[in-house]
This record gives C-alpha cells, structure tokens and sequence, in this order.
C-alpha cells in the first residue's frame, strides 16, 4: 500500500510564482510514489475572512486550476474541499476537547498573525484554533507526509502532538505525520521581499507577456550598478534570482554582472523573454480551465467523494476508540 500525503491551502485566488516553486512542484513530484489528498482549506479561509465569505468559493476554483495547471493531475491524486468533507469539522470538534490552551496560544504563527493583522479583529475562538483545525485535515487521512513550508512547522509539530495525545487516552488510532519541507529555490518578490498576495509583489501563474514585462520592469536591482559596466552583485538582485530559476547558465552570468560585462537592461530582457516562454502553455491550459468551470466542478466533486471514504473510515475508527 502506498503511504498518504495530505496538504492545503487556503483558497486567496490565483496563485504566485512562489507557491509554485515553493510549494506546487513538490506536491506534483510526490503524486507517482503516495496516495496524495490536496485540499482547498476553505473552513481555515473564514478564520480571517469571516466577515466577507463573498469570494472564497470563487478562489477555490482560481486555485484548483492554478493546481491543475502546474501538474497536479486529478487521475492521481485526490483533489477536494474541505467543506464538503463533514467529517472535517467533526475530528476538529473531538480534538478541540483534548488540546490544551497553552500550544495553542504558545503557536508563533498565532502571535505573529495578531500582531501584524490589524485590520481585522482576530479575537476569536476560531482563530485560536486555527491549528487544530489543520491537525484534524491531516490526521483523518491518516497522513504520513505533509509536504509544506517552513512556516508551517509549528502546526505540524501541534498535529503530532495532538495525534500522540489521542492515542494515549483512547487507544492507538491516529497516525503521527511527518512534514516534509520544500527544498527549492525561493523566489523573491519584485521588491526582495517575500513574494507574497498581500505585499502586492507577486507574479502570478499565467500571467501575459504585457504583465511579465511590466514586472520584470520594476525589479530591484543592485543599487551600486549604476552603469551597464559597472561591477554588479548578484546576491540580492532579484533579476539574477530568477536567472538562477530560469537560466541554466546562471553561473556565467553571475560572472558577467559581477564583472561589469553585462549590464541590467539586457540581463532584464533575457529575463522577460525567459519567463514568457515558461508563462505561455501555462496561461493557455489555465484560461482552458478557467473556461470549463464543470469540469473543474467535476473534479471537485469526484475528489471530494474519494475523499469521504477515507475521512468516514477513520471517523469511524475514532467513535470507537471514543465509545461513541
Ligand atoms: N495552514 C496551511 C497554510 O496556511 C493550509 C492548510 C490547512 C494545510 N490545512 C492543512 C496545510 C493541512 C497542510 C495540511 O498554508
């Protein structure tokens, strides 16, 4: 039997570059080798936007077809949404009862997201629970692999506690899960910071050649290179960081730019010409699947109903060990 992957994201509308080669690429490699779950979290998307659920259901088709569209192949893996899987919010209600208040307000993404979300008042129950929720995602799969990023190892780590707590008090049911990070490249956003939605700084899956242009356009670059043969430094730029994604001769031109041999203007028109060609058969197959939101229903729907098999079996396993 193949082991089982499980991982999510909350559905925010089309997807970045960086969740691609963060986060995307993996989960298309691990499809051949596991039995892989992806969900659309979209019960963990009212933790915030609770008081606007307007464009959830929307962003959730924006994001199975940025998914399908990177490779994630609904024959293999089992592509579904959360909600629709009721046995989610169940497990969720049974671990709640048995997950102390101290992880949960000890969990640094916790802190962090109340500190720096001010527009929105996070003081809810919800919210706290936010990783109890994701423990109850990963653990009604039985999950032995959760492929995600760094800053989702605090929750990992609060599901295996979860999950050893369990089994302590009922019996040996649920399986402690294992998260697997993402060693690939980052890709910073146009200004070096994190590429991200809310920082404005992200090029998008499929985006037109006007855009890529545009995007490249603004870039930060070594401030010290002012003129084409002035000595560069590529660590830093982030025209060179794509180069080192897009570019299999990177190494020269990190050689070029720190020698002053190849300026900015033509290290950007390379890049555009670059990330054009990469951008174009994904911007057609996602505007083909943009356009046939049945099928992308149908995959929801044919996932969500594998899905229910699995998440029902172990349900049932708990209520047992429960005495329910
Ligand atoms: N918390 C994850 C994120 O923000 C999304 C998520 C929800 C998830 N449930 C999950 C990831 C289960 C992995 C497994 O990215």
């Amino acid at each position: 039997m193949k082991k089982k992957v499980l991982s999510g994201m909350r559905p925010t509308g089309r997807l970045h570059l960086g969740h691609y080669f963060g986060a995307l690429k993996n989960w298309v490699a691990l499809q051949d080798e596991y039995e892989c779950y992806y969900m659309s979290a979209d019960w963990h998307a009212l933790t915030t936007d609770y008081a606007d659920t307007s464009k959830i259901d929307e962003n959730t088709f924006e994001m199975v077809a940025d998914w399908i569209t990177s490779g994630i192949d609904p024959e293999k893996s089992v592509i579904f949404k959360q909600s629709d899987v009721h046995q989610h919010s169940e497990l969720f209600l049974v671990l709640s009862m048995i997950t102390p208040l101290g992880w949960l307000y000890r969990c640094p993404t916790y802190k962090e997201q109340l500190n720096e979300i001010k527009n929105k008042d996070l003081n809810n129950f919800g919210f706290l629970g936010y990783p109890v929720l994701q423990a109850a995602d990963i653990l009604l799969y039985m999950a032995d692999i959760v492929p995600v990023g760094e800053d989702q190892l605090a929750h990992l780590e609060l599901s295996r506690e979860v999950a050893r707590r369990f089994n302590n008090f009922y019996g040996n049911v649920l399986v402690e899960p294992q998260a697997k990070l993402t060693k690939s490249a980052r890709v910073p956003g146009i200004d070096a910071r994190k590429m991200s939605k809310s920082y404005g700084n992200s090029v998008m899956l499929g985006e037109d050649d006007d855009a890529i242009k545009k995007k490249v356009q603004e870039m930060y670059t070594d401030p010290l290179k002012i003129k084409k043969d002035d000595p560069g430094h590529p660590e830093g730029c982030v025209v060179f960081a794509f180069h080192e994604i897009f570019n299999e001769n990177y190494k020269e031109r990190e050689t070029e730019c720190k020698a002053g041999s190849v300026g900015c203007v033509l290290c950007k028109r390379q890049l555009t010409e670059m990330l054009s060609v990469f951008m174009k058969p994904l911007a057609q197959k996602r505007a083909d699947l943009m356009n046939d939101k049945s099928y992308l229903q149908k995959v929801i729907k044919e996932g969500t109903e594998k899905a229910k098999e699995t998440a029902a079996a172990t349900m049932s396993n708990i209520r047992k060990a429960l005495k329910f």
